[in-house]
């Protein structure tokens, strides 16, 4: 089975094909122009060969992180540090827990409303990034967003997504970098993998992947076992992005056709849409798919090997792949710290 996703047929983000404006919202890759993302990434790769950051003294960069992290919050610590901006962190452990509901009577756990949450941290620093993780229990919840759109509308100054229930932009921007950085052709192929993994994990690195490697124009498949494809509205707007690219996006569940001739393998584990709030559902499901684990036969010619980190080595890639010439991981990785530099950059110009 290798059938091409055809795109919907409502604009669902018709900004990808305008020109490049100024980035006050950074939720979603595939929601900007494209010419801003190229411009993002031309000025990442300014900015690894060496070119002195802007400075910005006396303006403030939040860092809220409801869920752990190492490279996001390592690389906009440091972000921040080379343009100068102070920052303000918190982590999930060290605030009040968050209510997302309208008009809900809160007597329950949750002890702060994230309205004045938001509207709060936006009076302190002039550029907001969270980091939110779906709930795991209602899809449909899941599919809205609640936290993060929930900071997007109440935060007052410009918001980044640091990786919400739906997309992780940061990663898919420094992701494009990275394929820029090691001349991947714009129409190359790329196998977005499933991989197994002990745990369901969120669909925001999977659907951001599928998008920008879509929006840049290659051609992309995801290959998954039965029972892990992706949503369906997610593939629909990568089916867009690809038209207006001059892309492809299409699906398979045929290991070996799908990685002959690929450019890049793009392993990542996701949860089963099946499945979802239902861990003993989701173990039964994946018992048997542990062999969905990267091995140097999948890499085929000069296939390179993409993850977005962290990973269990030998549970989602062999040792031989990640510690072999074809692994893009750490390039991936210190890519997040120019991309988000250029980011910031951009968004407090
Ligand atoms: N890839 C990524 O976002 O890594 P962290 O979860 O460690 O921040």
């Amino acid at each position: 089975m290798n059938p091409t996703i055809q795109p919907s047929t409502t604009p669902l983000h018709p900004a990808a094909t305008q020109p490049a404006t100024a980035l006050r919202d950074f939720y979603h890759l595939g929601a900007l122009p494209t010419q801003t993302v190229q411009l993002l990434v031309q000025r990442a790769a300014e900015l690894r060969a060496g070119a002195a950051p802007h400075q910005f003294p006396g303006r403030a960069l939040g860092l809220l992180f409801l869920n752990p992290s190492l490279r996001t919050s390592a690389s906009f610590q440091r972000a921040a540090a080379r343009l100068q901006l102070e920052l303000v962190q918190l982590s999930g452990d060290g605030v009040w827990g968050l209510e997302t509901a309208t008009g809900t009577v809160m007597d329950g756990a949750a002890a702060e409303h994230v309205r004045e949450a938001a509207a709060v941290l936006g009076r302190y620093v002039d550029v907001l990034a969270v980091r939110a993780f779906p709930a795991g229990k209602s899809l449909n919840d899941d599919l809205r967003d609640p936290l993060m759109n929930a900071f997007r509308n109440h935060a007052g100054v410009p918001l980044i997504n640091m990786e919400s229930a739906r997309w992780h932009p940061c990663q898919a921007l420094a992701d494009w970098s990275t394929l820029e950085q090691h001349q991947i052709p714009t129409r190359g192929r790329l196998v977005l993998s499933w991989a197994w993994h002990p745990k369901a994990l969120p669909h925001a690195v999977p659907n951001s992947t599928l998008c920008m490697a879509a929006q840049r124009g290659m051609d992309v498949t995801v290959l998954h076992p039965p029972g892990y494809a992706l949503h369906p509205s997610v593939m629909a707007e990568a089916a867009q992005l690809a038209q207006a690219s001059g892309g492809r996006v299409s699906s398979s569940e045929d290991r070996e056709r799908a990685l002959a001739g690929t450019e890049v393998v793009y392993a990542k584990s996701w949860g089963s849409l099946d499945c979802w709030g239902d861990a003993a559902a989701e173990s039964a499901q994946r018992a048997h798919l542990r062999d969905w684990c990267v091995q140097p036969d999948w890499l085929q010619g000069s296939a390179r090997f993409m993850h977005c980190l962290p990973l269990r080595r030998n549970v989602v890639a062999a040792d031989a792949v990640l510690d072999g010439p074809a692994s893009l991981l750490l390039d991936q990785a210190e890519n997040r710290l120019h991309a988000q530099t250029a980011l910031l950059e951009e968004i407090l110009s």
